[in-house]
């Protein structure tokens, strides 16, 4: 394999690496594997969980499980089923996981745009002097119908700050951008100590309601068509210029995600003060 190709597609020997750090295991979500019995107890401690496969990307096969009063009931895609009961519940998703293996995360509430949710990918990346650099950081908002992010599920691409300035206040913006390189950096050097070949990575981050970052997943293969979508071409060019010092060349034929619309992107800070770029 050649160095630059490393792949790692097993999301919970990803979340292993992240749990043996001492400060980045405070900010993954609870991950098990998938059986009944976990489903059933997490069920009760958290009332709403996210169930993806363990080698999937691009937002296929997650679904989004929840326990309200004594219903039970998931989505997957743009719809949703409920259930009089966990068995009911239980013997449908068997149906759709099939023999695959498929881990259960805590879900995490995600912040909301225009009643979307939205999440972020962030870019890190080993710079010429061979030290972990956040490269790029973009906001991904939902499809209006669907409980996945995913630009190729329909998701739609804003600059990060943006979106956080309006709810969380100029600040407290810089301050979570802050908090979400570092948490990108200490990534980036986590893996290394496992894969030594590893320079580039691309975090799904969330942010709940109470303002805290959680890792959702960490990409091995990082896709940089997120960034081709911001109005802002600092992070691409820095992104493309990266990757060229490690020899890996990108497939920019990018048609997946949406890109936000001019006067949204622009009309939102309009009265905010912008924050430092990172
Ligand atoms: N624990 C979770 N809480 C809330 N949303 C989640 C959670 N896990 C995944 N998601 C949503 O589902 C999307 C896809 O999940 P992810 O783990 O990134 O798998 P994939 O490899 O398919 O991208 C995420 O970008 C996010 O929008
Ligand atoms: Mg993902």
């Amino acid at each position: 394999m050649k160095s630059n190709r490393r792949a790692v597609s097993s999301k919970l020997i990803k979340t292993r690496i992240l749990l043996q750090h001492s400060e980045l295991r405070k900010y993954v979500p609870s991950t098990y594997r998938l059986t009944r019995g976990r489903l059933q107890v997490m069920l009760e401690q958290y009332g709403m969980l996210y169930l993806k496969p363990d080698k999937g990307s691009l937002g296929i096969g997650v679904m989004r499980v929840e326990k309200r009063g004594r219903t039970f009931k998931y989505q997957y895609g743009v719809h949703s089923y409920t259930f009089p009961s966990f068995d009911a519940m239980f013997r449908s998703l068997q149906r759709r996981t099939g023999s695959r293996c498929y881990l259960i995360q805590k879900g995490i509430h995600l912040l909301k745009f225009e009643g979307r949710p939205f999440d972020f990918r962030v870019m890190v990346q080993r710079n010429p002097s061979g030290k972990w650099e956040t490269t790029g950081m973009a906001a991904r908002v939902a499809h209006p119908h669907k409980v996945v992010t995913n630009g190729s599920q329909g998701g739609t691409i804003y600059p990060a700050e943006d979106l956080i300035t309006p709810i969380a206040g100029a600040e407290r913006t810089v301050r979570l951008l802050q908090k979400m390189d570092r948490l990108a950096r200490w990534t980036g050097a986590q893996f290394r100590n496992t894969y030594p070949a590893m320079n580039e990575l691309g975090l799904d981050i969330a942010i709940d309601r109470k303002l805290v970052p959680w890792i959702l997943e960490v990409n091995t293969r990082p896709d940089p068509c997120p960034f081709t979508k911001l109005e802002d071409k600092e992070s691409i060019r820095k992104i493309i210029s990266y990757a060229e010092g490690y020899g890996r060349k990108y497939n920019l034929v990018c048609s997946k995600a949406e890109r936000a619309p001019i006067q949204e992107t622009t009309g939102i800070l309009k009265n905010a003060q912008t924050p430092q770029r990172l």
